[in-house]
């Protein structure tokens, strides 16, 4: 087993719209020095490092416990520095980033020789995305080299929204912590890969798949989720991922009265529960002994803070935390991926009441 990173970590404030230079430029410097920084974007907390030393990427995988199988994803302020890491760069690639970059979609390709080995998990394809940040952006352009970034989380950890939950999992494994606040969409970016005959989407993310659609509609999405870490052909889908320490319970079904009757009685029946739900349902549970996490008004909101939840659920002492799976539509089917992650597949179908 490698030893993990071990560093002093230093934080730095940064303003989310307008970041002062002077910590960036010094971010800038321990990437270019090899280094970790981490930093917000517009999904999640990145773990960054230098994306062509491969002692940096290396060091990476030793912060976060990270299996050598997984992948990172390449982080680039805009287009121009995308023939530096892949080839060849079909058309179609220029034309989702157009439209969707910057911003939450990560595209596979075929990578170049300078992109490393470890970063790539030895395959020969790399993940690259445009993050929507102007703190990630900047750091990008002070480093003047395309940053690898998983998440900022221990390995199967719930990833991180807020500066807070980085410290929390990386706390003396990071060199810099770059606190720009929460993040606004709060899952990870939609993955697709461009290096197949069709277009398939490798992870739901902050693009649905409604929107990237409307530029190729021939894609595909064949969820993934695997037990068994040898079998994995396309690293990071395991099942187990983004776990508290309590035990996530999903519960699905068309049927509210009924959804609703079968988590409470959950609740009836066991001690130490937390529930997360939106914020007009959260009244239907005043009348147990429930801790309860809301998640907003809607299922945007509901993506900002589902992984915050589960955090605080977990520091409030719950063995239980029980959720609803939402809709499949829009964020939805995302948000439902990473609930079913979080529960490792257990999930309650409820049958509707006749
Ligand atoms: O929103 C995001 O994507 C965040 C922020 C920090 O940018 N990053 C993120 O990274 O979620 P991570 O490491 O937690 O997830 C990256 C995923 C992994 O599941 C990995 O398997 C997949 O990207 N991936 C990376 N390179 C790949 C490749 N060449 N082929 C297929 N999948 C790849
Ligand atoms: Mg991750």
């Amino acid at each position: 087993m490698r030893e993990p990173y071990r560093t002093t970590t230093v934080y730095f404030q940064v303003d989310p719209q307008v970041p002062e230079p002077r910590p960036i430029e010094l971010a800038g410097d321990a990437i270019r020095a090899g280094g970790l920084v981490a930093f917000p974007t517009e999904t999640v907390y990145g773990l960054g490092a230098n994306a062509l030393d491969e002692t940096a990427v290396e060091k990476i995988f030793r912060a976060k416990g990270r299996p050598a199988n997984d992948p990172l994803i390449v982080h680039i302020a805009d287009v121009s520095q995308l023939p530096g890491l892949a080839v060849p760069v079909p058309e179609i690639a220029y034309r989702l980033f157009q439209r969707f970059a910057p911003g939450a979609l990560t595209l596979v390709l075929n990578k170049r020789e300078a992109v490393p080995a470890n970063l790539t998990a030895g395959m020969d394809t790399v993940a690259v995305r445009i993050p929507d940040h102007a703190v990630a952006l900047a750091l990008i352009k002070a480093a003047g080299r395309p940053i690898a970034a998983p998440s900022a989380n221990r390995f199967s950890r719930p990833s991180p929204t807020t500066a807070r939950h980085v410290a929390a999992d990386l706390e003396g494994r990071v060199d810099i912590i770059l606190d720009g606040g929460p993040t606004a969409i709060g899952l990870e970016s939609t993955i697709l890969s461009l290096v197949r005959e069709t277009p398939q989407v490798l992870r739901p993310g902050g693009v649905s798949l409604e929107e990237l659609r409307a530029i190729v509609p021939d894609l595909t999405y064949q969820p993934q989720y695997l037990t068994d870490d040898a079998a994995a052909p396309s690293p990071g889908s395991m099942l187990k991922h983004y776990s508290p320490r309590a035990t996530v319970i999903l519960f699905r079904g068309d049927d509210d009265l009924a959804v609703w009757a079968a988590m409470k009685a959950f609740a009836d029946d066991h001690d130490h529960v937390g529930l997360m739900t939106l914020e007009q349902d959260v009244s239907r549970f005043a009348d147990l002994d429930v801790k309860v996490e809301s998640l907003g008004a809607d299922l945007d909101a509901a993506a900002t803070r589902l992984f915050a939840a589960l955090r605080s659920l977990d520091s409030r002492g719950v063995k239980w935390i029980l959720a609803r799976a939402p809709d499949t539509t829009g964020v939805g089917l995302a948000i439902g991926d990473r609930l079913l992650r979080a529960a490792e597949g257990v999930v309650i179908d409820v049958k509707p009441v006749v």
